[in-house]
């Protein structure tokens, strides 16, 4: 079997699949923290790998950027191969004034400037939000590692450069931590759907204050998210 995007024959992914949103990155990561991991998908090079992490089976699939790749591989992932749980492992930019680069963030709730999922629902608002025990798992993985975490609402938007300082410092006030380019895409295509998703990123850059992370010390706290997904499994 395949579907329009994936080439994976069925069964061919895990229950739960960790997406980053670069294909590279999915590479990496199969590579460096999974047993036996092999390629199950490759159309447009948008990669997914299926291998174990300590014995426990798990696939790594790239999202590519923004809602509509999201959308489309997570509704895929969730139709026609049955995967019920969906964790993005990604980078933000920090909006809040206590956010650093490299902090690990977890999107309890995800707004956005989207409307894909006020679609959902006839034009109201839909409160997207992750999945309580992916969330709870998660967090209490990154205790165990003893990486500080912070829980709350991201803000998913449409424009990686169009969007206001204006914008980010009012967010700020409404307590809003970080801003992405997917979850709130993920969080509302898997509540349709009927599978479990959450979220977790590195502080890549701050919008801020326009402080960026140095690319080698990227890949750093990237491995450290890894790691705090796949021990919250
Ligand atoms: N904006 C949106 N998404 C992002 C950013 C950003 O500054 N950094 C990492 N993901």
């Amino acid at each position: 079997m395949s579907t329009p995007h994936i080439n994976a024959q069925l069964n061919d992914f895990a229950e739960t699949v960790l997406m980053p949103g670069d294909p590279l990155r999915a590479k990496h990561i199969a590579e460096t923290f999974l047993e036996d991991a092999r390629e199950v998908t490759s159309v447009r090079n948008v990669l997914g790998y299926t291998g174990t992490y300590n014995g426990k089976p798990v696939s790594i699939m790239a999202s590519g950027m923004g809602i509509p790749s999201m959308s489309i591989y997570a509704r895929e992932l969730i139709v026609s191969y049955g995967v019920k749980n969906l964790i993005r492992i990604g980078t933000c930019g920090g909006i809040g004034s206590d956010i650093k680069i490299r902090d690990v963030i977890f999107a309890q709730g995800a707004s956005t400037d989207s409307n894909v999922n006020r679609a959902r629902v006839q034009g109201y608002d839909f409160a997207a939000i992750a999945n309580f025990d992916l969330l709870v798992n998660g967090v209490e993985a990154a205790k165990r590692l003893g990486i500080a975490a912070k829980v709350g609402n991201v803000f998913t938007t449409d424009t990686f450069y169009q969007a206001s300082t204006d914008l980010y410092q009012k967010l700020d006030k409404l307590g809003v931590l970080a801003v992405d380019m997917e979850t709130a895409g993920l969080y509302g295509v898997a509540a349709e759907y009927g599978a479990n998703a959450m979220a977790l990123f590195t502080v890549s850059d701050h919008v801020i204050t326009g402080e960026a992370t140095p690319s080698e010390e990227r890949q750093n706290s990237f491995n450290e998210m890894v790691k705090i997904a796949l021990e919250s499994i």
